[in-house]
């Protein structure tokens, strides 16, 4: 029996509980593809999964993680090979497969993505999901159009992760960024970042009743939904368009039709969990070479299993800066 640490979440008396134990591999789940994870990333589903959220994980006990990056220990297909360093986001991983927040994975060989070269394994896991979620943001804007001469693009959830790197990358493309934040204390952060200003979230909070109001933004990013999406959507300029990943302020979205058959703006959402194959290997591609962040190290902390309890408190308090990568060693 080949032994690993994992943190496992319990649910013990109704209360989910999480600490680090070691596992067995021969009780991982059937797979193609045996990895030993090195490097794995907080995202934050991975704390809904970790405190009990039956949308995210039906049965517990269970290790979360829905990133992991290192090497295939034994592979059944002919695409990898041991000794392969590779990296899995998305699909089912940490939901009800076994996670990256364990040091050993078994996963179906076509979640499988090869280390793109131009980037380390702790950097792939730097990006991570949120990092996959931001590029494909970033590629659909310019796919309907965005161009730095647009005008200012919009990103909601500035500091997260998703957010943080969404900001990174459109600065470095030569667009003019607006960050949203509710910690206006890290606006050194987001200018260091590449934001050409920031604003306070309560400025995207509009409660007047308006169905549409003066055009500020060419594009935008949203990670947060609710309100600050309905606002932002109300906000954008005439064929404008917005991305839209994410539900930490509320999963409801109340708009009318009138910015869309006004202003002709288009809101597209981004899924990076089932994101075909052929596309997520051409953002990461991106991601490694064009957009590839001179900010990743200001963007990144990383931390051990042990530490991951607190980290996962943060994420769920809305308390996050940038990204945290966990080291499995
Ligand atoms: N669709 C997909 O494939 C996909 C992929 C990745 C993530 N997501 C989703 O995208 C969202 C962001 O993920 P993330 O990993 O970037 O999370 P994160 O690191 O926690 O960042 C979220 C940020 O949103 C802001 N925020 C928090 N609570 C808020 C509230 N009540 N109202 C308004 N803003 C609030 C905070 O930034 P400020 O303090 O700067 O405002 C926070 O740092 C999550 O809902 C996540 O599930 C979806």
């Amino acid at each position: 029996m080949t032994s690993f640490r994992a943190l496992v979440a319990r649910e013990i008396n109704g209360q989910f509980v999480r600490s680090v134990e070691e596992r067995q591999v021969e009780a991982l789940p059937e797979g193609e593809a045996l990895i030993r994870v090195r490097y794995s990333s907080l995202n934050y589903k991975d704390a809904l999964s970790a405190t009990g959220h039956r949308g995210v994980t039906r049965a517990f006990p269970h290790t979360p993680g829905i990133d992991a990056a290192g090497e295939v220990v034994e592979s059944s297909v002919v695409d990898f090979a041991p000794g392969d360093k590779v990296l899995v986001t998305g699909y089912d991983l940490g939901m009800n497969t076994p996670g990256g927040f364990g040091q050993f994975i078994r996963v179906p060989a076509h979640w499988l993505v090869g280390l793109p070269v131009g980037l380390t394994l702790k950097e792939s896991m730097g990006y991570g999901t949120g990092g996959l979620t931001a590029a494909l943001s970033v590629h659909h804007l310019i796919e309907a159009g965005a161009t730095p001469d647009s005008g200012d693009v919009l990103i909601t959830g500035a500091t997260g992760g998703v957010g943080s790197l969404s900001v990174a990358i459109l600065a470095q493309m030569g667009f003019r960024v607006v960050a949203v934040t509710g910690k206006v204390s890290e606006a050194n952060f987001l200018k260091r970042l590449g934001a050409s200003e920031v604003i306070d979230r309560r400025e995207l909070d509009d409660n007047s009743g308006q169905p549409i109001l003066s055009a500020r933004w060419a594009a935008g990013i949203d990670t947060v939904g609710g309100n600050i999406l309905s606002t932002l959507i109300k906000t954008t300029q005439y064929r404008g368009v917005i991305t839209c990943c994410g539900l930490v302020a509320s999963p409801e979205l109340n708009t009318t039709v009138f910015p869309f058959i006004l202003r002709g703006v288009k809101l597209i959402g981004i899924d990076s969990v089932l994101c075909p194959m052929d596309l997520r290997l051409k953002i990461w591609q991106k991601i490694a070479v064009d957009w590839k962040v001179n900010a990743l190290n200001d963007i990144i902390a990383e931390c051990e299993l042990e530490d991951l309890n607190v980290q996962i408190n943060r994420i769920l308090s809305g308390q996050m800066r940038g990204r945290v990568v966990v080291n499995l060693g």
